[in-house]
């Protein structure tokens, strides 16, 4: 029994810093790759809900990448968003940025 609740805490434990990590590999890509268009950076993210992000993050980022490489005034971001590891990355940044939308009540302990 104890063995059996002894499983259960590392397992959790292990989930849990691995989501902490992929937020937090999401929040290097988002500041890297993101803050020099999108300056306002946290204000940024908290403009949208949960949900929106969830949209515009699915299918690997597609959205997203689509809404950039539609705009002209985003033609820096392009290369970006049409590389690999903009797709290798969107599932981190996803999280990152569900983690910290208006909605979620989360605010980043960032600098
Ligand atoms: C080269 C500059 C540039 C970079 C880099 C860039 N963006 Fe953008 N982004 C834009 C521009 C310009 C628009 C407005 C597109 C339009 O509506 O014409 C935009 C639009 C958006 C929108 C849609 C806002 C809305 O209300 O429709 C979201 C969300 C967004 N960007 C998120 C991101 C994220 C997340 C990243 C990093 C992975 C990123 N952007 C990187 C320039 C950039």
């Amino acid at each position: 029994m104890t063995k059996f609740i002894f499983l259960i805490l590392s397992v959790s434990i292990l989930t849990l810093s691995s989501a902490d990590a992929a937020i937090y590999k999401g929040q290097r890509e988002f500041v890297k790759k993101c803050l020099k268009c999108h300056k306002s950076g946290q204000n940024f993210i908290a403009t949208y809900k949960m949900k929106k992000w969830k949209k515009w993050m699915k299918k690997k980022g597609k959205p997203l990448a689509n809404i950039h490489l539609k705009s002209k005034k985003a033609k820096k971001s392009w290369k970006y968003f049409k590389s690999k590891k903009y797709i290798k990355k969107s599932k981190h940044l996803r999280q990152f940025l569900v983690e910290y939308a208006k909605d979620s009540g989360n605010v980043p302990a960032c600098n």
